[in-house]
């Protein structure tokens, strides 16, 4: 663990208290509220978490005891009740509300569908049925590896509906990520699409499927049921391959929920660590509903008439939370999109949440920093007077992006909710309560009710107000992972070290309290990057340049960059010399694309620079803070005095073009 006490630096003076109308309003109204919901969590634990789950979620069968301890820390939550999450998303509407708008997508090229309650609720129950026919059973793995659209939630809904197991890989993800997933999850199906539309341009998303499964290892999968998006031709393979159109006709309309524990897997979703292999976060069903359910109420101040729009791709975990899981479960209308904000022009954030009258709109930090880049007077053009609530989530955002979004996008009325959780974490933990907590920019605030978050040193030890040090949540949440799936030894390491005597759930961030008990998250501890609000591990991109023939070493590290937050900086020896300046280019640019294939695009390092060795303590370790520095173009201040070849710090400075 990094040995880090952060001080805290930057001292914020603004705060923005909710206007008196929208106190009025909200779910939870006012600081009181808010301090009396977090005062019945302390007071009686079990308690609170037991009435929230019986008033939110309906349950198939009644659960009798609320968190069992007893295997800390892998807690069990309501584990005697029963349910199904799909039909705490779908049914539960089927008389309330069947004709209401669930989804309005908008698709890349602007064309629109809308789809109500009802005919989701169809369209799930036949898919289902559909993957039933095909052998998909309770507790089985499914990979989808889909675009943003109507059919990916049905997929979703579709697997939870019949108990089987989603494991969501990023559709910008390559055919090497894709085929590690299915069998590290040991999947017997893949959902997909022939391909996807970004930008005017068309991905496609099948022919890496069977890239992936080319590869080798897949000999799991049965089934590959294919979207049909673009209508580009695919390569077909006769028996296993099967068009979603042709799976679902003629499927029962109607199609009886598998019932299952509330611990049973909703669903795995890979995300990076600190090794080269990525972890399969596994979730529950029951915990993890009721605070998808809870925080779209509390945060979201969730309304039926609401429109709703988080714009993160269901690839990642606030899509699964936040586009799939949370508004469906409230019986919301949500925005979906398949596109890019800046195509066709930067202003399509801004006249979406117009045609659609968006009221309540979440998104990224690196989002808004690039559309302020792309034209920041652009929102003034469009009517936003529908919005109500700002979100942000993913990463720090930085208080002159907070100031715009409050005021350019805002217009000074919104109250913005900077939301800090983790894939981990199931669902929002860190954040204000648009109709309670006065906000100042920059700050994720305090914790929701029953999260019982706090700023540790390296003995355990809270550090205080005006402090710095590890964030970590001290007791158990109903959202919970609840393993890594096949490596319960690196959850238990990962997330309770020893450290803290297993006691504590340690984030992976660092973050300060201010003065006034505000928290500041300032980012990762460990070797994770944060690059446009997606997780990348260091090992994980070390691990891909060194599978690179010409690649001897590599480390890597990230740089503070102002539109992706941080950007990834290599430093690479190689096993041939170390290339003069026209090769170094060529070599730049082969690496850069060889790690785009071995991982994604979004894993492409920015910089790439080549010496004849790394810099190295004695015992072999490689000076990463040293490198952080050279990466900066910071003046070297550590200590270089172990080092073999201090020439190659020169070396190392030297950018290539
Ligand atoms: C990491 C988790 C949670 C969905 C998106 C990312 C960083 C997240 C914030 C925020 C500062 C944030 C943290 C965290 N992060 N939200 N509001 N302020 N940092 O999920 O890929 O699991 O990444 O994102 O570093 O640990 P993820």
């Amino acid at each position: 663990m990094a040995a880090t006490t952060i001080e805290s630096v930057l001292q914020e003076n603004r705060i923005f208290t909710p206007a008196e109308a929208f106190v009025r309003q909200a779910n939870v109204s006012g600081m009181d509220a808010y301090r009396r919901l977090c005062a019945e969590a302390e007071k009686d634990f079990p308690g609170f978490w037991g009435r929230l789950a019986r008033e939110h979620v309906l349950w198939k069968k009644p659960f009798t005891q609320v968190l069992d301890e007893s295997k800390a820390p892998f807690f069990r939550w309501f584990a005697d009740g029963e349910l199904n999450a799909s039909y705490n998303c779908l049914d539960r509407h089927l008389e309330t509300q069947p004709e209401k708008t669930a989804i309005i997508f908008e698709a890349d090229d602007g064309k629109v569908t809308r789809i109500t309650y009802r005919e989701l609720h169809r369209r799930v129950c036949m898919f289902a049925n559909g993957l039933k026919a095909r052998g998909v059973k309770r507790g089985e793995r499914v990979v989808i590896y889909m675009p943003m659209s109507i059919e990916a939630v049905v997929a979703m809904q579709a697997c939870a509906r019949i108990g089987a197991i989603h494991s969501v890989v990023f559709g910008g993800f390559s055919a090497k990520s894709l085929q590690e997933r299915i069998i590290d999850a040991g999947a017997i199906a893949v959902l997909t699409a022939d391909g996807q539309f970004r930008g005017g341009r068309e991905i496609p998303l099948k022919a890496a499927v069977d890239e992936a499964i080319a590869m080798g290892g897949c000999e799991s999968i049965a089934t590959v049921v294919v979207y049909r998006r673009s209508g580009s031709p695919v390569a077909w393979q006769a028996g296993r391959d099967v068009w979603m159109h042709d799976l679902m006709a003629g499927q029962p309309e109607t199609c009886e929920p598998e019932w299952v524990g509330a611990e049973h897997p909703l669903f795995i979703l890979y995300t990076s660590g600190s090794t080269g292999k990525p972890k399969g976060v596994q979730h529950s069903t029951g915990g993890y509903l009721l605070w998808m359910i809870l925080t779209m109420k509390w945060v979201f101040d969730h309304k039926p008439g609401d429109i709703f729009w988080c714009t993160a791709d269901v690839g990642w975990v606030t899509g699964h939370s936040y586009v799939c899981y949370g508004p469906l479960a409230c019986g919301a209308t949500e925005v979906i999109f398949e596109g890019v904000p800046v195509y066709p022009d930067a202003g399509r954030f801004w006249k979406m949440i117009q045609d659609h009258k968006v009221t309540v709109f979440y998104t990224a930090p690196t989002a808004i920093r690039s559309l302020i880049k792309a034209g920041g007077e652009l929102p003034k053009h469009y009517d936003l007077s529908s919005l109500r609530i700002l979100g942000t989530v993913g990463e720090p955002i930085n208080p002159e992006a907070w100031m715009w979004y409050h005021e350019t996008v805002g217009r000074g009325r919104c109250p913005i909710v900077d939301t800090w959780w983790q894939t981990e974490t199931g669902g929002l933990m860190i954040s204000p309560l648009p109709g309670a907590t006065p906000t100042k920019p920059g700050s994720a605030t305090f914790p929701l009710p029953g999260i019982f978050a706090d700023i540790v040193d390296e003995t355990g030890h809270p550090v205080g107000k005006g402090k710095g040090g590890m964030l970590v949540i001290t007791r158990p949440w109903p959202a919970m992972l609840r393993t890594i799936w096949g490596d319960p030894e690196r959850f238990r390491k990962t997330y309770y070290p020893a450290d803290f005597q297993g006691k504590y759930y340690l984030a992976g961030d660092g973050a300060s309290y201010d003065e006034d008990g505000y928290i500041r998250i300032i980012g990762r501890i460990d070797d994770v990057l944060n690059v446009s609000g997606h997780r990348l591990g260091t090992m994980e991109i070390e691990s891909a340049l060194v599978a690179n023939p010409i690649v001897a070493e590599a480390a890597v590290v990230g740089r503070p960059d102002d539109l992706t937050g941080e950007a990834i900086c290599a430093f690479v020896v190689l096993k041939q010399a170390r290339p003069g300046t026209e090769d170094a280019a060529r070599i730049v640019k082969d690496l850069q694309d060889w790690v785009g294939r071995e991982i994604g695009p979004i894993a492409k390092p920015r910089d790439i620079r080549f010496g004849e060795n790394l810099p190295k303590t004695r015992s072999g370790k490689i000076m990463r803070r040293l490198l952080r520095s050279i990466a900066r173009d910071e003046e070297i201040r550590q200590d270089v005095s172990t080092l073999e070849n201090p020439a190659i710090l020169q070396q190392l400075s030297e950018k290539a073009r």
